[in-house]
């Protein structure tokens, strides 16, 4: 993904030259002929180029001939400009650089290519990229974050626990952030409809999951937790029951708790196949009952990080739509899917089930900016948004923060390069946990998760005694959520958080094993070469 990029349409090249991590190189979009015959590989001709984005943003018309140039807007978002201009201006531009007929025919037919604007759209994905070393995180910095996971514990404990990855943030949401700071840009905020986000949303649902949700049923949120309280609070009454699949997230608990609602639980079962944990559908199918309302469901699951089969989603549908549940489902974990897997929204399986299901997601999960607290909530039906919305007055919910809704764009606009790299690491990552436990502590159950950077350790076997995880934090010092959060049953299990560094993860998994009275052994390398980068 760093290396220079050329895709064809027609006689029309574009073609980004990416800046390089920790280089001077200068990233540039070019629009030109590509070498007959080759449509990947530098230009054969060159009409347009946009260039000098970080420092003095400038356009080119046919560049080797120095035809005409002149200034982006340098205070505004220059490649949004450079994008801008190829859209409502790409046949004159072609035009004053000399190109010949056919290229500006093809020009003028790009107005209206959806193929022409996907590819607009990927070179402009790939300009915003910078590659992140993932490999070079250091723990002193890290422990100058002042966010939860850093800060609960004494420095002498490393953390592995909250659901948050050590990564350095995707360059698009960094300099979106840059911009609000470099400008003062803190006044109050347009309401959130009006950012364009709902908008964005639906995009992206509909690129990546071939789902097609409606803007106007979005409602912006500042957590998707708040969504999960709302939907309870307003969707059932108290005593009435709901759906809670656990182990699980722990606030799905405590939305039921809190509110005075009924506990379905339906606890997963061990695995046909022997390995790890499996929904219990059968049981669920006698277990609810007339007074049951709500389905929540983890989709996918936190923390054991399985993905729900097709099958098993159609079933859950028809339960709800036999009992007439409404079905909330948290989908935070969408993007974070393993080994090519597709996610399929609960709300896609058909339209009777659209409209008893509430989605809520967000980008924070996947793009690692939970503390921009910025969520989505998107609705089935008119009447199930007119139900949540209900009785609960606007300023009572709390106003929203700029940032969190345009960095929630930039993340979901421009910040797949970025999350492929990250998704190809915590693969690295996973089978680095599986390999190091089957080794040093082969006592610890452990699937590897379908999805989400999360290992739900089932340590039933270790000879320790109460909590694993309090044991690791007491004699470790190493800190992993531990299970019995996860609800009533799940005492003898933990859960690791493997979204760092390796250096980091290893530190870890070693800490755990001394704590265990083994000695790991650091000569046998199961995963290649050790990065250079300090550890923890
Ligand atoms: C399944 C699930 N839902 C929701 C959240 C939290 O989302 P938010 O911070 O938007 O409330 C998490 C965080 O780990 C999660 O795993």
């Amino acid at each position: 993904m760093s290396g220079s990029w050329t895709c064809t349409w027609r006689t029309l090249a574009l073609r980004v030259e990416p800046g390089a991590l920790g280089s001077d190189a200068r990233p540039s979009l070019r629009v030109g002929r590509s070498v007959e015959g080759l449509e990947e590989g530098p230009l054969a001709r060159e009409w347009i180029r946009f260039d000098g984005f970080e420092r003095t943003p400038q356009w080119h018309l046919d560049p080797d001939g120095c035809r005409e140039s002149g200034p982006l807007d340098e205070r505004g978002d220059a490649i949004a400009e450079a994008f801008a201009r190829l859209e409502a201006e790409l046949p004159d531009l072609l035009a004053r650089a000399g190109a010949e007929l056919d290229a500006l025919h093809d020009a003028r037919a790009a107005a209206d290519s959806e193929d022409w604007r996907s590819l607009c759209r990927e070179a402009e994905r790939r300009l915003r990229h910078r590659p992140v070393a993932l490999d070079a995180l250091d723990v002193r910095q890290l422990e100058q974050r002042r966010s939860e996971k850093w800060h609960t514990y004494p420095r002498d404990v490393l953390p592995v626990w909250v659901a948050e990855m050590d990564f350095p943030i995707a360059a698009p949401i960094q300099a979106e952030l840059r911009r609000f700071v470099e400008s003062s840009d803190v006044g109050y905020p347009l309401s959130p409809r009006e950012t364009g986000l709902p908008e964005v949303f639906a995009e992206r649902m509909r690129e990546r999951f071939d789902w097609r949700p409606d803007p106007a049923r979005v409602e912006i949120l500042s957590e998707v937790v708040q969504g999960l309280y709302l939907a309870v609070d307003r969707l059932t009454r108290p005593g009435e029951g709901v759906v809670v699949q656990t182990p699980i997230y722990p606030p799905f608990l405590g939305a039921v708790r809190d509110t005075g609602r009924r506990l379905v639980e339906n606890r997963f079962v061990a695995a046909a196949d022997g390995r790890g944990l499996e929904p219990d559908l059968d049981r669920l199918a006698r277990d609810v009952d007339a007074d049951t309302r709500l389905l929540l469901l983890c989709h996918p699951h936190n923390p054991t990080g399985r993905v729900w089969r097709r099958t098993e989603l159609v079933r859950l549908a028809e339960l709800a739509l036999a009992h007439d549940l409404v079905v909330v489902s948290d989908e935070i974990h969408a993007d974070l899917v393993f080994d090519g897997r597709g996610h399929v929204p609960f709300a896609s399986l058909s339209p009777e089930i659209a409209e008893r299901t509430i989605t809520l997601t967000s980008a924070t999960k996947a793009f690692n900016i939970p503390g921009l607290r910025c969520a989505i909530a998107h609705f089935g039906s008119a009447a199930l948004q007119k139900r949540f919305d209900a009785g609960i007055p606007r300023h009572v919910r709390g106003g929203l923060g700029l940032h969190g809704m345009h960095a929630t764009i930039a993340a979901w606009r421009f910040g797949q390069p970025w999350l492929d790299e990250v998704l190809a690491y915590l693969e690295g990552n996973r089978a680095f946990v599986a390999d190091f436990l089957a080794r040093e502590i082969p006592e610890i159950r452990f699937r590897p998760p379908e999805a989400t950077y999360l290992a739900w350790l089932d340590c039933t076997a270790l000879d320790v005694p109460g909590s694993p995880a309090a044991h690791w934090l007491r004699e470790g010092r190493v800190a992993l959520s531990d299970g019995r959060v996860f609800g009533p049953g799940w005492e003898r299990h933990a859960r690791l958080n493997f979204a760092t560094s390796r250096p980091i993860l290893r530190e870890a998994l070693e800490r755990m094993a001394r704590a265990l009275g083994r000695a790991p052994d650091r000569r046998r390398e199961p995963l290649g070469p050790e990065p250079e980068a300090r550890s923890a």
